[in-house]
């Protein structure tokens, strides 16, 4: 290293080509795909030239409030009010009355004494992790298929990163065991996990903390709005207090922002430590006018998880009699397992053909081997589209074997 004289800035940018090269030749390069619609449950995507509507499979939006009125509405009146953007940071210039309502109605919803929102789940979950670890040599225990934010907030935080296998109460107690002399010990779960749609056990896992002496963070971005009573998630359901709830308003909210829950003395020291809140510009007013509008609506249609859950039911019983391999769950997040990668691509592929979109997923964000199709079903999709969806799938099937 010595008297190597440090690489040119042309063969800096050489060596960055042959990261993207490599990327590509691994079939993992990632395009931005155009949509030209509503995001509702049927879009128009726009690719290569090509407009061509689809039923979406592929959105989070579960109560299918992103193509409700009153959301939009809610959305127009926080513009109009207060403006297109929030300018800076919350703490520097102060942040609009809508962001305060929405805070106020989430942590009365989630039966919290405060909230906190950020400008998206994926800064909470670093704002949250960050703040919590503190200065102290504390370790992060984190289930192994926890989402990208936790990891990086993780990474972020003066806190040391262990996982524990997924949903493995067992491998936890050993991390625990590991970790007994720590100054503090945090662990995070997810409730529902995003990419397999299965549930954290959290009552052992809550029972197993608090004897255990460790904080508990759960992040519920995929339960919300859900499950429990009242679409109030998991911890509601399982009557699980943690330490923080972590949330999202870009799922079932239909809107944009991140926030999370807990006692005041939490809440504000992550608005203290949390640097992914400290240092971003709060979220646009009109997210948390639509969040609210959200809320508003959930609490007026109740039935709404209900009928999702059991359209859920029906869809994922159908096309597990098809013989796919698809775990048990509850959720309308319904991953039908291919492992290959080459192999999803071209499932997912004959799918747009036949007229739907569900994404493949693969590496990184599955471990490799356990490439998906992820299809979520929502409160919009008609029973016409789950036929269809059944159909096409029936078809690709039948395609596959030949
Ligand atoms: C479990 C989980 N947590 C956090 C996030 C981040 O939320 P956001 O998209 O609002 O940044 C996501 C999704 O993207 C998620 O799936």
């Amino acid at each position: 290293m010595g008297h190597e004289p440090p690489p040119s800035w042309a063969e800096q940018r050489a060596h960055l080509r042959d990261e993207l090269a490599a990327i590509e030749a691994a079939g993992r390069l990632r395009r931005r795909v155009t949509i030209d619609s509503h995001a509702g449950r049927s879009i128009v995507v726009a690719d290569g030239g090509k407009r061509q509507r689809l039923i979406n499979w592929a959105s989070n939006d579960y109560l299918g409030l992103a193509s409700d009125l009153g959301v939009s509405n809610g959305a127009s009146k926080a513009l109009r009010r207060y403006g297109p953007g929030s300018t800076a940071a919350r703490l520097l210039a102060g942040g609009p009355r809508c962001h305060r309502r929405l805070e106020e109605r989430l942590a009365a919803w989630l039966g919290t004494e405060d909230c906190l929102l950020t400008t998206t789940g994926y800064q909470a979950n670093c704002a949250a992790l960050v703040a919590l670890a503190g200065e102290v040599e504390c370790a992060v225990i984190l289930d192994r298929l926890c989402h990208a934010s936790t990891y990086d907030g993780t990474k972020l935080s003066n806190g040391q990163l262990l996982r524990f296998k997924h949903n493995d109460v067992d491998d936890l107690t050993h991390r625990l065991d590991q970790t007994e002399g720590a100054p503090r010990r945090i662990v995070c779960v997810e409730s529902v996990y995003s990419m397999d749609g299965d549930e954290a056990p959290l009552a052992a896992i809550h029972e197993l903390c608090r004897r255990r002496g460790a904080l508990l963070v759960v992040d519920e971005a995929h339960a919300l709005g859900v499950f429990g009573p009242g679409g109030r998630g998991r911890c509601a359901e399982s009557g699980v207090k943690p330490d923080l709830i972590v949330g999202t308003c870009s799922k079932s909210l239909a809107a944009q922002g991140g926030f999370v829950c807990g006692d005041r003395e939490l809440v504000s020291l992550v608005a203290n430590l949390g640097r992914a809140f400290i240092f971003s510009t709060a979220p646009v007013p009109a997210a948390s006018g639509a969040a609210v509008a959200a809320l508003d609506a959930l609490r007026d249609r109740p039935e709404l998880p209900g009928v999702l859950m059991q359209a859920a039911h029906e869809l994922r019983m159908q096309l597990r009699r098809q013989g796919w391999n698809i775990p048990e769950g509850r959720s309308p997040i319904i991953p039908v397992i291919v492992g290959d990668e080459t192999e999803t691509l071209r499932l997912a592929q004959r799918l747009r053909d036949a007229g739907h979109w569900t994404p493949a997923i693969r590496p990184p964000t599955v471990p490799p081997g356990q490439c998906r199709l992820r299809i979520t079903i929502t409160a919009t999709h008609t029973p016409a589209d789950r036929r269809k969806l059944v159909a096409a799938m029936a078809g690709v099937r039948e395609a596959t074997k030949a």
